[in-house]
Parts: structure tokens; C-alpha cells; sequence
């Protein structure tokens, strides 16, 4: 059977969706039907790949990615999705092995790499910087974390986790914890979160809170906001964003997940964690039934597999 016709159904889903030859910036861009969409598209793509290894959906296209900020999960993922879908990658894995170090701007390096790729991904650590490359860039630009802005990739491979795990994304209560100030993928998982009637406790260090548009109940009391959710959402106190490191001090290790904290909630619950973690979720909850944070890791290659098929349409 040839490709064209294998992928028909996904090629339906794809037209029906907005976002074609578009840019993917924040998680506020995205609809209801843009995620459901999604969502059906990654879990085709993730069924199409237990029964072979690589697809021909994108072949002859281009994917570039421009990470001038450390990374594993996303810059991989990306290239493993491209890959999987039968196109090629061109990356720069750091600022330090590219003519940023020379002095060139995001938005010429962006301008550049359109006369060579078909689609950019781009993680620099300036808020603003994808939209920047995004106006230069002639070709459609994926923001994979602009400083502690957004990381709307990550949102919606969290979005996929959460409705494999526990069946439904309507009406959950969702405990988000650690440093919500500068975790750009609780900025963006809250937005896609608000599409779904969430309710969300903010569980942070005191004065490091984020008010959204949603409902929230902010507090400190990790162990009373997780009894009363069916998932939680942790994060890693992010060192590398503090500008006075005695805050960082005086905040790291305030919430930490172990099994001797699991017992005492006396009921299963979901952890996600978009990773990398330090030290707050111990490695004895890694066998724990509810922790999905791997699960979650090996998730992104499909929705960002399903994010590019849309991305680039019907063929
Ligand atoms: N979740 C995430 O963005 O991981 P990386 O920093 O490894 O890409």
C-alpha cells in the first residue's frame, strides 16, 4: 500500500486543522479542535510505528534545529520525529558551535536557515527570541522554550500524557508544583489545561506564584493540594533563571516526591515531570504505577511527530 494511500485518514485530520504553514509560538494559539486533533494524529502515528520503524510522510522536507540553550528531550524528539517521518535534520545543538558566538543575531541566523530548511526549531534562553526568529524566518517557526516564556511542544505532549494516563483531559484537578515563575512548560500546559474546565493548585515556595486566568488555589501544602488531584505536575527549581542565588538557596529541595510521601496520600495518583529532574522526585518513584514521566518523555515523539504532519498539511 503506498504512503499516500496509508495516510489518507491522516491527511483528512490534517486539512481540518488551523495549523498549517504556521508558526508555533505559545500555548494560547491553540484551540480545543487543534489539541483533538493532535491528540488523534499522535495516537495513529504511535500505533503506525509498532508495526514499522519510519514513515515517508515528510520525505524530501527539512527540519533545522537551532538550540542556543542545553537540551535532550526536545532537540532529540524533534529530530526522531523528522527522522521517523522519512525527512531529514540540519541542527545546531549549541550557541558556542554556531555564528551566534560571533555575534549574529537570532533573527539573521533565522533568516539564514530559511534558504535551507522547511521548518525551524528553535530554543534560546531571552523570552521573545521565537517570535523574533519567527518575523525574519520564511518558513514556520516551532518555539521549543524561549527562556522562562513558553514551551508550547512540551504542553501539548503533556496534554497527550494526561489523556493516555487517566483517560479524559475535562474537569481534572491538577496540582502544579515547584518553581512556577519561571517553568515555561506550566505557562504553556496551563493555557491548554484552561481549554478543559481544569482546576489547579499552585504548589510553590512562597512569593514564586504566577496568576493565570483559570481556576487556582495557590499554596504551599503540597501533601493537602495532591490528596484532593488526580495528577501531578512537578517541576525543577530552575537555577539557571535566578539572577540572586540566595533565593535559589533558600527555595531549592521545598517539595520533594518519594514513597515515604506517597504513602502517606493513601491513594494512586499521576506524576508527570517534563524532565530533566534534580532531586525533587526521588528515584524510588520510578517504579511506581502512577509515574508516567517516561512514558511522558517517549510520548513527545509522537505528538511531535503529529505536530509536524500539520504543520506541513496535505502533500
Ligand atoms: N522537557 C524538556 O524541555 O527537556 P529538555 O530540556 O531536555 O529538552
Amino acid at each position: 500500500m503506498s504512503n499516500h494511500v496509508e495516510f489518507n485518514h491522516l491527511i483528512g485530520e490534517v486539512k481540518m486543522t488551523s495549523l498549517k504553514g504556521k508558526d508555533i509560538l505559545h500555548g494560547s494559539q491553540f484551540s480545543k479542535r487543534d489539541v483533538e486533533g493532535m491528540v488523534r494524529i499522535a495516537s495513529d502515528f504511535e500505533k503506525e510505528l509498532k508495526k514499522k520503524d519510519s514513515l515517508t510522510l515528510l520525505k524530501g522536507k527539512i527540519l533545522a534545529t537551532l538550540f542556543f540553550e542545553p537540551s535532550t528531550r526536545t532537540r532529540l524528539s524533534f529530530e526522531t520525529a523528522m527522522q521517523r517521518l522519512g525527512g531529514g535534520v540540519i541542527s545546531m545543538a549549541s550557541a558556542e558551535g554556531s555564528s551566534a558566538a560571533k555575534g549574529e543575531t537570532v533573527g539573521d541566523t533565522a533568516r539564514t536557515v530559511s534558504q535551507y530548511a522547511d521548518v525551524i526549531v528553535i530554543r534560546h534562553p531571552r523570552i521573545g527570541s521565537a517570535e523574533e526568529a519567527a518575523d525574519a524566518a520564511s518558513i514556520p517557526v516551532v518555539n521549543a522554550g524561549d527562556g522562562a516564556g513558553q514551551h508550547p511542544t512540551q504542553a501539548l505532549l503533556d496534554t497527550y500524557t494526561i489523556r493516555k494516563e487517566l483517560g479524559s483531559l475535562k474537569n481534572l484537578v491538577v496540582s502544579m508544583v515547584g518553581d512556577l515563575k519561571n517553568g515555561r512548560t506550566v505557562h504553556a500546559l496551563v493555557e491548554l489545561l484552561s481549554l478543559y474546565q481544569a482546576r489547579l493548585y499552585f504548589v510553590s515556595p512562597r512569593n514564586r506564584l504566577k496568576q493565570k486566568g483559570i481556576r487556582i488555589e495557590e499554596t504551599e501544602d503540597l501533601e493537602r493540594a495532591a490528596s484532593e488531584s488526580a495528577l501531578i505536575y512537578v517541576t525543577r527549581i530552575q537555577k539557571e533563571r535566578f539572577t540572586d542565588l540566595t533565593e535559589y538557596e533558600r527555595v531549592k529541595g521545598s517539595y520533594v516526591i518519594n514513597g515515604e510521601f506517597l504513602k502517606k496520600l493513601k491513594k494512586k495518583i499521576t506524576i508527570l515531570h517534563p524532565l530533566p529532574r534534580v532531586d525533587e522526585i526521588s528515584s524510588d518513584v520510578d517504579t511506581y504505577p502512577g509515574a508516567a514521566y517516561f512514558r511522558q518523555v517517549r510520548n513527545g515523539v509522537f505528538v511531535r511527530m503529529a505536530l509536524l504532519a500539520m504543520i506541513f498539511g496535505k502533500r
